[in-house]
């Protein structure tokens, strides 16, 4: 018999799993500033997933109550850093599951004293599913998602109908999913599939404005540099049609 729905098994993962080794300056920062912003969470049967019965109290990991934020693939908190420090009223938490970016995103909140971000080292897919009550997550970030661009890693790719089932379920009614990719195929990928998915709507009816408050990253400008355009997108949460 199977214990699991379906959807909670990922064996495909969005990420490939690099080498771990840091730089001597992410070794620092990780010592210095680990367990001020690293939330343990029970593991699954790979390094990076989740066991099943995982739980986490925000409000006592982060020492206060506040709407959550997620975001998922945070590398090195390019954008994570800035954008939480202008958002002091939210509690931040950050899916990284590439080490030595997270080492870096920690000397960054370290540096800046930005005390609302919490960062857990594992698949972020997983961990919106699995470590999040129902309608508690008032926004959710992807950006700049690994691409995965041949056909046969479509599945791979984190933003697809599996993955907003689970936002659905987690983001509270009128919560944002904010977008951005530099990948015209990936964009309209993300289109085909949330455009019209029950529960979701897209906020501007089409593209987003560029949100004035995502800095460029290295990702981005990485695009921007080979004539790529950036694409962003919103979606809310909203009550799905009833039959
Ligand atoms: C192309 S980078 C973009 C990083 C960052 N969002 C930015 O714009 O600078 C994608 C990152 O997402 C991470 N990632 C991909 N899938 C993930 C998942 N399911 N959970 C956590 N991290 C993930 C990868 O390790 C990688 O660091």
């Amino acid at each position: 018999m199977d214990p699991l729905p379906p959807r909670l098994h990922r064996d495909v993962v969005s990420f490939v799993r690099r080498s771990t080794r840091m730089n001597e300056s992410q070794m620092k920062a990780w010592e210095r500033y680990e367990k001020a912003f690293v939330v343990d969470v029970p593991r699954g049967d790979m390094s990076t997933s989740i066991a099943d019965d995982a739980r986490v109290d925000w409000v006592a990991a982060f020492g206060r109550e506040a709407p959550l934020i997620v975001e998922i693939g945070s590398g090195a908190g390019d954008s994570l850093a800035p954008m939480a420090e202008g958002r002091p009223d939210a509690n931040v938490v950050a899916f990284e599951v590439f080490e030595p970016a997270v080492a870096s995103t920690l000397g960054r909140l370290g540096r800046h004293g930005i005390g609302n971000v919490r960062v857990v080292v594992a698949d972020g897919a997983q961990g919106l599913a699995k470590l999040f009550d129902d309608g508690s997550v008032s926004e959710l970030w992807t950006f700049f998602a690994d691409p995965w661009h041949k056909k046969r890693h479509h599945k791979r790719r984190l933003v697809g109908t599996d993955f907003a089932d689970a936002v659905v379920a987690k983001l509270a009614p009128g919560g944002l999913w904010r977008l951005a990719t530099d990948w015209e195929d990936y964009a309209l990928w993300m289109r085909e599939h949330l455009d019209g998915f029950a529960g979701l709507e897209n906020v501007h009816g089409g593209w987003a404005p560029r949100l004035a408050e995502r800095p460029v990253t290295k990702y981005e400008r990485k695009g921007l540099e080979a004539g790529r355009v950036v694409f962003d997108l919103t979606y809310r949460r909203v009550d799905a049609p009833q039959d």
